[in-house]
């Protein structure tokens, strides 16, 4: 039997199901290539290189602000994964891949043809709304539920989106997530402490605060000092890192409170009674949920695995026969 794959391409962690395996693999969107031709390594293998390999390797995130930015490494860590997924023995098979609606059609059909052209025997290939699938794998039957927010803060980028009755209301796309989170982290190091640390020491650290507060602890980071140039350990005081992700919190509520404002009344109705649903990775950073709540008067509801949320949404789609008519293709893809 042909396997049925669905794909959540994120700029920071690639999430695909296997209807065959059952189950949800998550490896890191990163390609590492060594003197700009050879493969050195993919996935979380790659990762561990970012930010230490020499300047003949260069490891990078294919997907920028949640669209495909490099084509060519998208296709190659596409055709990695999916053979990886196939224990090497590709066959003909389906792909659901969900895209973000706040963006141009010509972004969206990139996401076509990136499966089209990566060799991976793709039978057919459909296209399902980032925040449809988001809502399916909250558990909400998106088909006849009217007025749902879902609120998916990643890596590049936090989509809002109202879904009713199988299709999304109002959506908007920022650039704000976990990467600027771990940008602000850094700054206020550097600010306070005249501390450099890097990209995955700040996202360690955002990733422990909830943690770290619970415990009463300071967050312990390794970086170079500026004024010795020597590297150095310091404690870091949580309360110095919330402070410097406040502006950003604003910045996504006020786009939240933008998009509550132009919802339809009836629909606003039912939001008011169930709350905001929020997803993504990033929205477990420590003191959003409870910040949303507070400022827009809403129930924030949090699942137990925000990161895979679209992904399972997706194994919804391809299971369930009720919702397979969820997934659509773009006018202009050929099959
Ligand atoms: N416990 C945690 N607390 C705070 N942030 C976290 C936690 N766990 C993961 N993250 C952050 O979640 C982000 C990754 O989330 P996710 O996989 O949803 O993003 P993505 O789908 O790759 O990105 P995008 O949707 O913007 O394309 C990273 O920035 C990571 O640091
Ligand atoms: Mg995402």
């Amino acid at each position: 039997m042909a396997n049925s794959f669905g794909i959540d391409l994120g700029t920071s962690n690639i999430k695909i199901f296997s209807e065959e395996s059952k189950s949800i693999f998550v490896e890191r969107n990163m390609i590492a290539i060594e003197n700009k031709r050879n493969l050195l390594a993919y996935g979380d293998s790659a990762y561990a290189m970012y930010e230490k390999s020499p300047a003949n390797i260069v490891a990078s995130y294919p997907v920028c602000n949640g669209v495909i930015a490099d084509i060519q490494n998208m296709e190659t860590l596409i055709k990695y994964f999916i053979t990886d997924l196939s224990k090497g023995n590709l066959k003909p098979s389906d792909f659901y891949v969900a895209v973000p609606t706040d963006v141009t059609e010509v972004e969206k059909k990139a996401f076509y043809d990136l499966i089209k052209e990566s060799g991976v025997k793709a039978h057919k290939i459909m296209v399902v709304e980032k925040a449809i699938a988001d809502g399916l794998g909250l558990g909400i039957d998106v088909k006849t539920s009217q007025g749902v927010m879902v609120v998916n803060v990643g890596y590049a980028t936090t989509e809002i989106s109202i879904l009713s009755l199988g299709g999304i209301v109002l959506s908007r796309l920022i650039k704000v997530g976990g990467f600027k989170f771990g940008e602000a982290i850094r700054n206020a190091i550097r600010k306070e402490f005249s501390l450099i640390i890097g990209e995955k020491s700040a996202e360690k650290t955002m990733e422990q605060m909830l943690e770290l507060e619970r415990a009463g602890e300071p967050a312990l980071v390794f970086g170079r000092d500026i004024v010795s140039g020597l590297p150095i350990e310091r404690q870091i005081p949580t309360k110095l890192l919330d402070e410097s992700l406040m502006e950003l919190f604003s910045q996504i509520i006020d786009n939240i409170k933008v998009i509550l404002e132009r919802t339809p009344p009836e629909l606003g109705a039912d939001i008011r009674r169930q709350g905001i649903y929020l997803t993504g990775g990033a929205s477990q950073v420590v003191r959003l949920a409870p910040l949303i709540e507070r400022v827009t008067d809403l129930k924030v509801n949090i699942p137990e695995e925000p990161t895979t949320t679209v992904a399972l949404g997706l194994a919804k789609v391809i299971k369930d026969s009720k919702f397979n008519s969820l997934a659509y293709v773009i006018e202009g893809m050929g099959r």
